[in-house]
């Protein structure tokens, strides 16, 4: 695992957002995996502003969505498909039959998920999997004791994740779904390389629980210990309870890949 710091949360959005468009530059036919939640807003505005003003071509590209609230319809303006539309789809040139999400309306979710899987097996795996981090450590909808090697399912949503995401449910977390479908943590560990990108105070200490702490079911995000092209992007805020500052720095200095983000992000 890698771990590069960004000044704040502009610059952050910006480094996520080059990474994805230098995939999709070096491979036009990427199939990239997508997250949802406020992290996520800046960057697709920024992929959005690439592709205007840069042509950055989404046309060849495939994209998974990590998951969808069950029982919520794709129109539901509360739904993560409305969610990617609002932020991404409707801004490139992504095919639409080639944009993935779970069916939060499928009858058997079980099938579902093991059919979401088999997507993405037959579309070849996903090339890049960006990540956003729930403040219980979770990626994707896996929630704590999820298994580190589950595939696509559906799951019941934490307490603490349905308050998290009440904004958009008048605030009210028992309006929140109590269930969703998830791309599952092995599922994730899949991908071929995989972007976490953390903003903000509220995940401080969950971050430092991921990158310090041991590998636990009680924070699937802390199974990317076991991916082996994993680069985890954070801002001051979301790093600042970090204890390893000194070890960061240095191979910030010395790691090629990290000295080549220094230059992006310099760049933007
Ligand atoms: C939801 C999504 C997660 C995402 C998380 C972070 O819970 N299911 O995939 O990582 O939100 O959201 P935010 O960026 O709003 O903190």
């Amino acid at each position: 695992m890698k771990v590069f710091l960004c000044p704040n949360r502009e610059k952050l959005a910006a480094l996520t957002a080059a990474l994805l468009a230098a995939q999709i530059r070096t491979k036009p036919e990427s199939v990239l995996g997508l997250a949802t939640g406020r992290t996520m807003e800046a960057v697709y505005a920024r992929l959005a502003l690439a592709h205007t003003t840069q042509q950055l071509d989404f046309s060849r590209c495939t994209t998974f969505n990590l998951d969808e609230y069950a029982g919520l319809a794709p129109t539901d303006p509360r739904s993560y498909h409305t969610y990617m539309h609002q932020h991404l789809f409707q801004h490139v040139n992504l095919t639409a039959d080639k944009t993935h999400l779970p069916n939060g309306m499928a009858e058997d979710l079980s099938a579902e998920g093991t059919r979401y899987d088999a997507l993405i097996q037959q579309a070849g795996g996903i090339d890049l999997q960006l990540l956003g981090l729930g403040e219980n450590g979770h990626i994707g909808f896996n929630e704590p004791l999820a298994s580190l090697s589950s595939r696509s399912r559906p799951v019941v949503l934490a307490p603490e994740t349905r308050q998290q995401n009440a904004e958009l449910f008048d605030g009210n977390p028992d309006s929140v779904p109590p269930r969703a479908l998830t791309m599952g943590t092995g599922t994730i560990l899949e991908s071929k390389r995989i972007i976490l990108t953390v903003s903000g105070a509220a995940k401080a200490r969950t971050l430092q629980a991921v990158l310090e702490g041991p590998v636990t079911a009680q924070k699937s995000a802390s199974a990317l210990h076991f991916h082996n092209d994993c680069l985890v992007l954070a801002d001051q805020e979301a790093a600042s309870s970090l204890t390893i500052h000194s070890a960061i720095d240095h191979a910030t200095q010395h790691d090629p890949e990290l000295r080549a983000l220094q230059t992006l992000l310099n760049a933007h």
